[in-house]
C-alpha cells in the first residue's frame, strides 16, 4: 500500500501533489500550442451548436457542484451565455425548464454519481444538448452523454477531491476559452494571453506545494477549534465553499463557506476572538471591498488567515498569519487558492487523527441517492 502512496502518508497528500501534473495532462491532449487554440473533438459542440445555445445548466453534486460556480463565472464572463448552476438533487425533481437551445453540462470526477447521473436523464428527456466533464473513462456519465471533457486527474482514491477538482477547474476554463474563440467573444490576443497564463500555472502551483510548511504552521494553531468561517467574493467564492467542504469532510470540524458581501447579513454574529476567518484576497475590483471585511472580522477580534495574491500589501496592515499565492488570470486564481486549503484541511485532520482518505460516514461515489 505504502508503494501504490508513492512514500506519501495518505492518498489525498500524494494527490494535492500530484495536482500540477494532472493539470497538465489536462490541458496537453487539447491545446495547440503552435496556434494558441483549444479542440475538444469529444465534447461535439461546433460553432453551429454553441451559436444556438442560448443557456447553460452546470449541474453537479459536492466538490463537483464548486467546480460548476466557478464555470458559471468563467462562461458568463468569458462567452456572454447566461449559466445556472444546480445541485444535481435539486435540478432532477425541479422539473427545469429545458429545450434544444440548452445546454446541460453535468460535472463529475467518477462520473457514477446517481443524482448527477438522473439530471443527465432529464436533461436528454427534455431535448437538451448533454454534454459531461468526467475523469473516468467509460464512466456511466460518459457513456450517456452526447459528448464528453474529460480531465486527466488519473484515479484518485482519497474521498475528498483535490486533483479531480482543479482539473475540473481547467477543463471549464478551456472550455470558456474555445466556446468564446467559436462565437467571437474573445480576441486571439486575450486568449493567447490566458492560455499563456494556464502554462505557467503548474509552476506556480508547484511553489505553493514548497509553501507547505506554513499551512502546517496554522494548522497546529487552529487544531482544537470547533468552527471555522471562510470568506470571499467573485469568481474565489465558490472556493471559500470548497475550502469549507474540505475541512468539515476530514478534520470533523464544523465549517461554513460565505460570499464575504453576505458577512453582514447574520455570519457576522458568529465572530469572537475564538473563531478563524479564513479570507481569500485577490487584487482586482473586489480587493478593497475585502478589506473592509477582513477590518470587521479584526474589530471583533476575530482571527484572521488570509490567503493574499501577489506580495504583501501594506494596507492589510499587520496580519500576523499571511500566505502569498502567485499571481495570474481571474479565470486561474481558483486553481491556486484551493491549494492551500486542501493543505490545511488535510494536516488539521492528520493532528487530529482522523481517517483522512476514508473520513467517516462518507462514500468516494455516492451512487445511491
Ligand atoms: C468531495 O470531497 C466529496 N467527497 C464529494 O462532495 C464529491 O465531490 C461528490 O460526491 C461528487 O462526486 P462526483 O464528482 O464523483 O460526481
Amino acid at each position: 500500500v505504502m508503494a501504490e502512496k508513492a512514500g506519501y502518508k495518505h492518498f489525498m497528500l500524494k494527490e494535492i501533489y500530484e495536482q500540477p501534473r494532472a493539470i497538465v495532462d489536462t490541458f496537453r491532449s487539447v491545446l495547440d500550442l503552435s496556434a494558441f487554440e483549444v479542440f475538444f473533438p469529444e465534447a461535439h459542440l461546433d460553432r453551429e451548436l454553441l451559436s444556438k445555445i442560448d443557456r447553460v445548466f452546470l449541474v453537479a453534486c459536492g466538490t463537483s457542484f464548486h467546480a460548476a460556480l466557478v464555470g458559471k463565472y468563467m462562461l458568463e464572463k468569458l462567452c456572454r451565455v447566461p449559466v445556472e448552476v444546480d445541485l444535481a438533487s435539486e435540478f432532477r425533481y425541479r422539473d427545469p425548464i429545458l429545450d434544444e437551445r440548452c445546454l446541460l453540462l453535468v460535472i463529475s470526477q467518477s462520473g457514477e454519481t446517481a443524482d448527477t447521473r438522473a439530471a443527465l436523464v432529464e436533461g436528454v428527456q427534455k431535448g437538451a444538448h448533454c454534454r459531461a466533464i468526467v475523469n473516468v473513462l467509460g464512466s456511466s456519465l460518459a457513456r450517456m452523454a452526447q459528448g464528453v471533457i474529460y480531465t486527466h486527474a488519473g484515479p484518485e482514491i482519497g474521498v475528498a477531491s483535490t486533483k479531480a477538482f482543479t482539473t475540473q477547474l481547467v477543463a471549464l476554463f478551456l472550455l470558456s476559452i474555445y466556446w468564446a474563440t467559436k462565437i467571437g467573444t474573445i480576441s486571439s490576443e486575450s486568449r493567447r494571453e490566458a492560455l499563456q497564463h494556464l502554462l505557467e500555472l503548474p509552476r506556480k502551483m508547484d511553489e505553493l506545494l514548497n509553501d507547505g510548511g506554513v499551512i502546517q504552521h496554522w494548522a497546529k494553531r487552529y487544531v482544537h477549534v470547533t468552527d471555522f468561517l471562510y470568506l470571499a467574493r467573485g469568481i474565489l467564492f465558490p472556493i471559500a465553499l470548497e475550502g469549507a467542504l474540505k475541512l468539515k469532510e476530514i478534520s470533523y470540524i464544523h465549517a461554513e463557506g460565505y460570499a464575504a458581501g453576505e458577512m453582514k447579513h447574520g455570519p457576522i454574529a458568529l465572530i469572537d476572538e475564538n473563531m478563524p476567518v479564513v479570507v481569500l484576497l485577490r487584487k482586482g475590483e473586489l480587493y478593497e471591498k475585502m478589506i473592509s471585511n477582513v477590518q470587521e472580522v479584526l474589530a471583533r477580534d476575530g482571527q484572521i488567515l488570509a490567503l493574499v495574491e501577489g506580495a504583501k500589501d501594506p494596507k492589510i496592515g499587520p496580519l500576523e498569519l499571511q500566505l502569498e499565492i502567485p499571481e495570474t488570470c481571474e479565470w486561474l486564481a481558483p486553481v491556486l487558492f484551493v491549494v492551500p486549503l486542501q493543505l490545511l484541511a488535510y494536516h488539521i485532520a492528520v493532528m487530529r487523527g482522523t481517517d483522512v482518505d476514508q473520513p467517516r460516514n462518507l462514500a468516494k461515489s455516492v451512487t445511491v441517492e
